[in-house]
């Protein structure tokens, strides 16, 4: 394996001369510089980062943890912070908590290992006590998409109940009375929240909350599916389900199909997030539409002020707002339906 002194060598440079280059720790010329990189390049010699960044205190790396990196929706979120950050010189450490505290806690450690300057932070769930470690830490952080209360930092969030009455009075609209509900985790503010706007819609048009309609699902496939096949066994099934992310509207729709039904004749469906591959189901999914986007690019910024220390400005709270994407998956309720 290559060695800095090899490196030199290969570019007819002092050892120190490399080190400068690697570290940026003193003025080199251009000229210089491109013969120290192309050697490195030739000889496939990866400078100990983690060694130069316990030096320097810097090591141009930001954490990004998210609760499914499976996902659709933290994969575009993360693949916006990956982006955006690696424009601004930093490279990513993605980590996946699968929901998981303990998962979460074993990656807080490694991120504090590996002497990242930044985190953004998704939730495994509300009762999260991790962040502490990385506040405690004075390591810049930023929550995305998942509330905490009583912590200090940025905060990138969207109006999940907003989205949730959207979707529920849009059903409402269409003449559906018996609304599903598949619910995300309730021990999350966006899974809480998108259940909240569900309910309140429902009672502003005058209709009961029955709580049978409100099954609980996980954010994930199996939970779509398993939430769609209790509605379904109902005695009195619903003709219309609110799907509180499209993971779960899309497995829901594939149940409902098993079953013979069709969408939207049988049953309407609505789902959260608009995911890319929402706009490709059959038929089309009419979703509540995240600037998922924008989510990924503000959380990012926020970071990179609080990692240069460019900013002293109070901690902000950002929600984004939502909208209702209709497409093709919820119709009028059939005349003669509940
Ligand atoms: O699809 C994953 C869900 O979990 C999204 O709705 C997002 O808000 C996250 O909380």
């Amino acid at each position: 394996m290559a060695t800095m002194k090899d490196v030199a060598q290969a570019a007819g440079v002092s050892v120190t001369t490399v080190s400068h280059v690697i570290n940026e720790t003193r003025y080199v010329s251009e000229e210089l510089r491109e013969r120290v990189l192309k050697a490195m390049e030739d000889l496939h010699y990866h400078p100990n980062t983690l060694a130069r960044s316990l030096r320097q205190g810097i090591s141009h790396t930001i954490g990004l943890i998210v609760p499914d990196n499976a996902n659709p929706f933290f994969a575009d979120v993360a693949r916006v912070v990956e982006t955006h950050g690696f424009k601004a010189g930093y490279s990513t450490i993605l980590c996946n908590s699968d929901g998981q505290l303990e998962k979460e806690l074993t990656y807080v450690n490694v991120l504090l290992a590996k002497k990242v300057d930044g985190v953004i932070f998704i939730a495994a769930n509300s009762q999260s006590e991790h962040i502490a470690l990385l506040t405690e830490q004075k390591i810049p952080v930023v929550i995305a998409d998942r509330h905490m209360p009583d912590v200090e930092v940025d905060v990138v969030l969207v109006d999940n109940y907003r989205g949730g009455y959207l979707a529920t009075e849009y059903l409402i609209s269409l003449g559906h009375h018996r609304i599903g509900c598949i619910t995300g985790p309730s021990d999350t503010t966006p899974g809480a929240d998108r259940v909240r706007g569900y309910k309140d819609a429902l009672t502003f048009a005058g209709l009961p909350i029955d709580k049978n309609l409100i099954v609980r699902g996980d954010f994930r496939y199996a939970g779509g599916a398993s939430g769609a096949q209790k509605l379904l066994d109902l005695k009195e099934p619903p003709t219309a389900i609110f799907a509180c992310n499209d993971a779960m509207a899309m497995a829901a729709m594939a149940v409902i199909r098993e079953r013979g039904l069709a969408i939207p004749d049988d049953i309407s469906i609505v789902g959260f997030d608009d995911i890319p591959q929402a706009s490709f189901t059959s038929p089309p999914l009419t979703t509540v539409a995240q600037p998922i986007q924008d989510i990924g690019r503000i959380a990012t910024d926020l970071l990179i002020e609080r990692m240069s220390g460019s900013t002293s400005r109070p901690y902000q709270r950002i929600i984004l707002d939502v909208k209702l994407v209709i497409r093709g998956s919820c119709a009028p309720r059939r005349t003669g339906d509940d």
